[in-house]
């Protein structure tokens, strides 16, 4: 028997954003406290950029300091520099680090230039920086029209690690505007496996919107099936899925 991750509905994402923003910097703060670095997996997309919004802003009132917090970034497009904009380092930066006060050393994102011949080995010390960091505390997710956390496709095996990946057509095809055209997006990107991720101490998944609705409910209540990877998370023993009204709308 599995028990499912609460779904906690809020009026919208605002409000979702301020809440959770407000747990993980009580987190970051009890955890510094204790004496070490807190570590977070990190997400991109449309999603959480409200919620970065919100960390930023509790930077500025100085009620949040990242100056001893580590981070781990999901994924990343292959073939894609770090200087491109679509690249998940470039968002990153315009949305979160360059705003503050990270030290550059302790931000990790897979690389997309890395060759074809140092892939594996690349991925392996992605893994080996997750465990000397200690693991991660606390992941931040988005969800794919797949059902995918990461870019982990309909098919990721459950114990799956970080490692290259293929882009469903329905992930490409929803990537396409902002690459200017599907035959811009990348084919394939590097990402965390399932396995990687569900390591994570405490888990939150976000969405917004209609759109996200059925795969939401899917993901709650449907089987925990490799067809839809967000739905391991009904197995993690803290995780949480923080919806506006629509996202939460089949629940
Ligand atoms: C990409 C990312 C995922 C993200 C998903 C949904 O595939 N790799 O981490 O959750 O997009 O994106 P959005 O938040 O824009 O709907």
């Amino acid at each position: 028997m599995t028990e499912s991750p609460p779904a906690r509905i809020f009026a919208d994402s605002a409000e979702a954003c301020r809440t959770l923003a407000a747990e993980l910097a009580g987190l970051v703060a009890s955890i510094n406290a204790s004496g070490r670095p807190a570590v977070l997996g990190l997400a991109t997309g449309r999603t959480p950029i409200p919620f970065y919004a919100e960390l930023i802003r509790l930077h500025r009132a100085g009620e949040l300091s990242f100056a001893r917090v580590v981070t781990f970034n999901l994924d990343e497009y292959l073939g894609l520099p770090a200087g491109h904009p679509e690249s998940y380092h470039s968002f990153m930066r315009r949305e979160l680090f360059d705003h503050v006060d990270i030290p550059a050393e302790n931000v990790h994102i897979p690389d997309g230039t890395i060759p074809p011949d140092q892939l594996d080995a690349h991925c392996a010390a992605y893994e080996d920086a997750i465990r000397a960091a200690g693991g991660i505390d606390f992941q931040l997710l988005g969800i794919g029209r797949t059902g995918h956390i990461g870019f982990n496709e309909p098919g990721s095996p459950r114990d799956s690690r970080t490692r290259k990946v293929e882009l469903d057509p329905i992930t490409r095809q929803d990537a396409a505007p902002s690459f200017g055209g599907l035959d811009h997006v990348p084919t394939h990107a590097i990402s965390m496996g399932c396995g990687t991720i569900l390591e994570a101490r405490r888990i939150a998944l976000l969405a917004w919107g209609k759109g996200k609705a059925a795969i939401v409910k899917e993901a709650l209540t449907g089987p925990v099936t490799d067809r839809v990877s967000a739905s391991f998370l009904q197995e993690h023993p803290d995780a949480a899925f923080y919806l506006d009204a629509e996202a939460g709308s089949d629940l």
